[in-house]
């Protein structure tokens, strides 16, 4: 099966998961979960899900219940876009190709549905059932702290604002970009690793692989800001030079930061070299994150 049919197979597995974990439109607060799958399927790639799933195939085949443990990765990226799009962070109307929640549902209840998808991605993994506790409390841990202030996503986000206008720099930059994106991005690597049983050399190869593929995906989020257009994208292109962010290409240049981006790739797959053809998804993963155009 070639790797866009295999991916758009994830996709579904995942989309029909959420589906099944998120409460009707119909149940109250009915707004509340209207807009929790306003976001949820507006048409995100769900490439945090997919690449917890096929961490896990490197892994072990078969693995019950990751796709469930995928989803939570989703609750917590969709809560964190909904979020970075309100008036008091990134400001933008437009997301995943349609209005933001906070253009569609108004700002209060834009926080609140961030909110509940904090919330649910926890309910979500501590309810699992046919996962070894010690597993399921590891994966809980590597979440909350990947989404968390020290190192985490919500740290990475607080020095982004905080970094608005000052002079850009190397240093700041790599830390901002590791937190803000790179923390999630590796978690979900390694949640999938935990959940198939990785002993501690699996898992510190596939940490070593999110961490490459986490810094380069933010590479290139910065450089499609700059390249593509607002339709390609979705969001608001252009964005980041508007309001002063740190960014790639901004202390690199743009030709730098597609070097940057493609060795960050090529140490990806040198990365999961241990797991053999069981790795092949994740290093087409690892290409699609650098070559992708949105
Ligand atoms: C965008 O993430 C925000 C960043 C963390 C850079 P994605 O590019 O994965 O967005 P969706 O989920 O496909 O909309
Ligand atoms: C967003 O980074 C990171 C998180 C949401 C945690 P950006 O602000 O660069 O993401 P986009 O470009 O709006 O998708
Ligand atoms: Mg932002
Ligand atoms: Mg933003
Ligand atoms: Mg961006």
């Amino acid at each position: 099966m070639s790797f866009s049919e295999h991916l758009a197979r994830q996709q579904q597995l995942i989309d029909r998961e959420l589906d099944r974990l998120v409460p009707a439109e119909s149940v109250p607060p009915e707004m509340l979960h209207r807009a929790m799958r306003y976001s949820l399927f507006a048409g995100g790639k769900r490439i945090r899900p997919v690449l917890c799933l096929e961490a896990a195939y490197a892994v072990c085949e078969g693995v019950p219940g990751v796709e469930t443990a995928a989803c939570s990765l989703e609750f917590i990226h969709t809560y964190s876009l909904i979020h970075d799009d309100l008036p008091a962070l990134d400001n933008d109307d437009y997301r995943r190709g349609k209005l933001t929640s906070h253009k569609v549902f108004g700002e209060a209840m834009a926080i609140l549905t961030g909110d509940a998808l904090l919330t649910l991605a926890f309910e979500t993994l501590s309810k699992m059932d046919g996962v070894p506790d010690d597993r399921k409390t590891r994966a809980i841990a590597e979440l909350a702290t990947a989404a968390g202030t020290v190192g985490g996503m919500i740290g990475g986000q607080v020095a982004d604002l905080e970094g608005e206008g000052k002079p850009p720099n190397a240093q700041l930059l790599e830390s901002i970009h590791r937190a803000k994106t790179g923390a999630l991005l590796r978690a979900s690597v390694r949640m999938g690793a935990i959940y198939a049983g990785a002993d501690a050399r699996q898992l510190e190869a596939i940490s070593r692989f999110g961490e490459h593929i986490g810094l380069a995906f933010q590479i290139v989020d910065d450089i499609l800001d700059v390249e593509e257009s607002s339709e390609a994208l979705g969001k608001t292109a252009g964005k980041d030079a508007q309001q002063h962010k740190i960014t790639f290409p901004a202390v690199y240049g743009l030709e730098e930061s597609h070097r940057m981006a493609e060795r960050e790739r090529q140490c990806a797959h040198q990365a999961v070299g241990i797991f053999g053809a069981r790795a092949h998804r994740l290093r087409e993963l690892a290409d699609l994150i650098v070559q992708r155009k949105s």
